[in-house]
């Protein structure tokens, strides 16, 4: 597996967003916060492409293709070392990635369909398959691919979400 130094995250510049925003703070599993800012702006899912990432254990981004950088609208070299958290967009609730890491450790793998937070504040829908890569039997990361949600999968994932998130508070 490639080596790269891990990067903090870094709030959101409001020069950087596009479009009436709002603003808020999350708070992330390493309990460091984050302003956000955030558009009804949606990027659709370009037709026929994938959005490829490899992590190590961590969570924390190895490697990207054209489609991650050009749908997140963060550089490679931004993207590179940063942890997947960069994309948490503030209507997904933490349930929805505690169930995401518990299958990772229990199964090797998940899916399911997120809403991501763009560099700009706008967002994009991506359904999701996650696969953990072990090296002679030892965890060394996760490789995930994404492909365009379907508006079904669009629409149970944001009652979900709802539903997850009056139960947070
Ligand atoms: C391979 C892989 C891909 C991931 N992809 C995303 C993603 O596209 N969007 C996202 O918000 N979190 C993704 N995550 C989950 C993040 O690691 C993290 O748990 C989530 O963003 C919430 O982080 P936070 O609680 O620190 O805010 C991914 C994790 C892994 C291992």
């Amino acid at each position: 597996m490639l080596t790269i130094t891990p990067k903090q995250l870094q709030c959101m510049k409001k020069s950087d967003i596009v479009g009436k925003y709002r603003k808020t703070t999350i708070k992330h599993f390493d309990n460091t916060e984050r302003t956000l800012y955030y558009t009804d702006i949606e990027t659709p899912f370009p037709k026929g492409e994938k959005i490829i990432s490899v992590t190590n254990e961590q969570g924390i981004i190895l490697t990207v293709n054209s489609t991650f950088t050009k749908m997140s609208g963060y550089s490679k070299d931004e993207l590179l070392g940063a942890p997947h958290a960069i994309l948490h967009h503030p209507d997904v609730p933490k349930a929805v990635f505690r169930e995401l890491w518990k299958s990772l450790r229990e199964n090797g793998e998940w899916q399911g369909c997120v809403k991501n937070l763009r560099k700009d504040g706008g967002y994009y829908w991506v359904f999701a398959k996650i696969f953990a890569l072990c090296r002679h039997g030892k965890l060394v990361g996760y490789t995930s691919t994404r492909t365009a949600a379907t508006p079904e999968q669009i629409a149970a994932c944001e009652q979900e979400c709802y539903r997850l998130r009056s139960l947070e508070g």
